[in-house]
This record gives structure tokens, C-alpha cells and sequence, in this order.
């Protein structure tokens, strides 16, 4: 079974991220032949600036490891050392419907948040579709604001083999249930774009002050609480023991603790959940090439695959 998944290098990954994609993807890497990507072709959609690209692709690598992707199990690699994509890109994008890609949220999201309305952003999905279906994936585990895309590519894929024939493997999403949408501090989904994440590997004080400037209402210290409404409790569950998360309710529905208080524990728990994170990421910090040598190594596994499937995607089409 091909499992795979993508995250674009378009900033710093935040706890959202983790929760939504990273941590699910690192549970299956035991389940099957797993294919994780850092997705840089898609970030030159949004980001500009060379540099910048270069060393958020190089934060994604460390971090990702940082956090559990094991190399031994997985194989991880950039999107755009298998360039084999591009072309199955356009050999798909000759089947995709136009309306396929007018129904995407996406492009309408990005565009009206002022990033320019160019042709690659509008065709994302296609190159999605394109990551997806040359390694034969099977299952991707995504968050659930990535489902849409899945549906296009799967569609994609219909179409093509109804074109050429039995071809192109037919993926699934797989999107957790339980934490499929991370509140961000603002209490919108957590998200890059909307400035309210908490990162993964942020800076202790930082950290700090960004959860107590999470934004409560203004209910006394000593009034009850509705915990399924605090966005304090949405995100001490994810980081925090069961035993804990019980006593955080009761305290909520009891009164007599204020947010200041929930904050604080929130920080600890947070602070405490990533510490094996952080100090395997110092240790990776200390032999860069260490890094880049997975992603090579990677990067040839991954290739033999699309090349394998790009000469049977030419064949059907005629293009020997
Ligand atoms: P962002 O919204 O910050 O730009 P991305 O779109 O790069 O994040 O998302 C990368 C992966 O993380 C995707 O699989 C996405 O579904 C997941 N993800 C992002 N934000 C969240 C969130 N708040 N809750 C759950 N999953 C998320
Ligand atoms: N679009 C995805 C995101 O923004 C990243 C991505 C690119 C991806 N190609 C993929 C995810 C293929 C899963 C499978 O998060």
C-alpha cells in the first residue's frame, strides 16, 4: 500500500499542521510504503522570494524529521528533484475539465488574500493530482481543508482512464477525525495566512505570550465556564493527558480559576509535548548535510517509481 503526502515549505509549521498532517502521516509510515514530499513547486505560487523558498524548504526538512519522520521507513524527498511531475501535470491537465478547477476554494482563497492570479496557482490541484498519481498512492493523509483537492484528483484520474484505459491508480483521503481543523489563537483554523498559529519549534517566549494573548471573553475569574467553547481547552486536548484535559473542564464548569490560569497550563503542556521534538531537532541541527543526504536518497527512490509510471501514462497516450 502507497501511502503519500506533501507539505508546502510556505513558512514555518505550526501546530496545525502537526496535528492535521504531520502526526498522522509519521503513525502511518509503519502501515505501508510510505512517500512524504516537501511540495517547493507548489510554494513558488506564494512565495517570491528565492531565498526565502530556500530556507523554508531546508526548516521543513528538519523539522519533519525533528518531529518523527523516520527515513529508515519513509522515503522523504522535494517535490522538485522528481521534475517527472511537471510532465505528468500537463499530460493530466489535457483531461481536466476547466469547471473541476473553477469549483476549487483554494484559488478563490489565496487571490482574494492578494496573491497574484497567475496561471500556476489556478492550475495547483493539477500538479497535486500529478504528485499523487505518479507514485500510485493509495492513501494520502491530509487535513481536512485539502479533502477538495483530493476529490479533483481523484476525478483526474477517472478521466484520464476513461480516456486511455485502466492506467492511474484511484487514491483515498484519509483525514483524522478527531483534530481534522486546528483552532488558531484567533479561534479561526490555525493557519499561516491568518497569523494566528503557534509554531512547532517557536522561540519559549514567544510562545508564551502568544498563548496568554489568546482571545476569551470576559467571563470573572470566579463565574463557570462553558469548556466546549474555550479555545483554551481545544488545544490543552491536543497536547495534554486525558487526566489533565478532565481536570481543565471540571475547573471550567466549577468557576473559581480564570483564563490566565488555563493559559499557563496550556504553555506547559504545549512546551512539555514538543520537548522531544526540540532536542532531536538540535541534534540534527549539528550535521546539515545529514539532512540533505535523506532527501537525495529519497528523491532516487521516489523518481524510479514516477519514472515507472510515466512510461506506462506515455504508452497510453501514444507518446512512446
Ligand atoms: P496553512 O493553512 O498554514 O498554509 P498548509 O495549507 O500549508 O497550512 O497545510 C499543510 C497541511 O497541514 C495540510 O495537510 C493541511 O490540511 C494541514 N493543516 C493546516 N492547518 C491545519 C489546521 N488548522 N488543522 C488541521 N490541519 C491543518
Ligand atoms: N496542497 C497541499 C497543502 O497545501 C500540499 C501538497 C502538494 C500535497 N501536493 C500534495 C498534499 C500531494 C498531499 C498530496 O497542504
Amino acid at each position: 500500500m502507497r501511502i503519500l503526502s506533501g507539505i508546502q515549505p510556505s513558512g514555518r509549521l505550526h501546530v496545525g499542521n502537526y496535528f492535521g498532517m504531520m502526526d498522522p502521516a509519521i503513525r502511518l509510515q509503519d502501515e505501508g510504503d510510505a512517500f512524504y514530499f516537501i511540495a517547493d513547486y507548489h510554494s513558488l505560487t506564494t512565495v517570491y522570494s528565492p531565498q526565502e523558498l530556500s530556507d523554508n524548504v531546508r526548516n521543513v526538512a528538519v523539522d519533519f524529521l525533528a518531529c518523527g519522520l523516520d527515513p529508515s521507513k519513509a522515503t522523504f524527498f522535494r517535490q522538485s528533484d522528481v521534475p517527472e511531475v511537471t510532465e505528468l501535470a500537463w499530460l493530466l491537465s489535457t483531461v481536466t475539465p476547466m469547471g473541476l478547477l473553477e469549483r476549487c476554494h483554494s484559488y478563490k482563497d489565496k487571490t482574494a488574500r492578494g496573491h497574484e492570479a497567475t496561471h500556476g496557482l489556478f492550475a495547483y490541484p493539477v500538479l497535486m493530482a500529478a504528485d499523487i498519481l505518479i507514485y500510485d498512492s493509495n492513501i494520502v493523509p491530509v487535513g481536512e481543508d485539502q479533502k477538495q483537492h483530493i476529490e479533483v484528483t481523484r476525478d483526474i484520474a477517472l478521466k484520464f482512464n476513461n480516456r486511455y484505459g485502466e492506467v492511474l491508480v484511484i487514491p483515498e483521503a484519509k483525514i483524522r477525525e478527531d483534530n481534522a481543523k486546528v483552532p488558531g489563537l484567533d479561534g479561526q483554523k490555525m493557519s499561516k495566512s491568518y497569523d494566528n498559529t503557534l509554531e512547532i519549534f517557536g522561540d519559549e517566549k514567544a510562545t508564551r505570550k502568544k498563548i496568554m494573548s489568546i482571545i476569551t471573553d470576559s467571563t470573572p475569574v470566579e463565574t463557570p465556564k462553558d469548556p466546549s467553547k474555550s479555545i483554551i481547552v481545544d488545544l490543552y486536548r491536543l497536547v495534554a493527558s486525558g487526566a489533565e484535559v478532565a481536570t481543565m473542564e471540571d475547573d471550567h464548569k466549577n468557576g473559581g480559576v480564570g483564563y490566565g490560569e488555563f493559559k499557563k497550563r496550556l504553555f506547559s503542556a504545549y512546551w512539555e509535548y514538543f520537548k522531544p521534538m526540540r532536542k532531536q531537532r538540535d541534534e540534527l541541527l549539528t550535521d546539515p548535510g545529514y539532512v540533505d543526504e535523506i532527501t537525495r536518497k529519497g528523491a532516487s527512490q521516489a523518481r524510479e517509481s514516477a519514472i515507472a509510471t510515466m512510461r506506462r501514462v506515455r504508452k497510453a497516450c501514444g507518446i512512446h
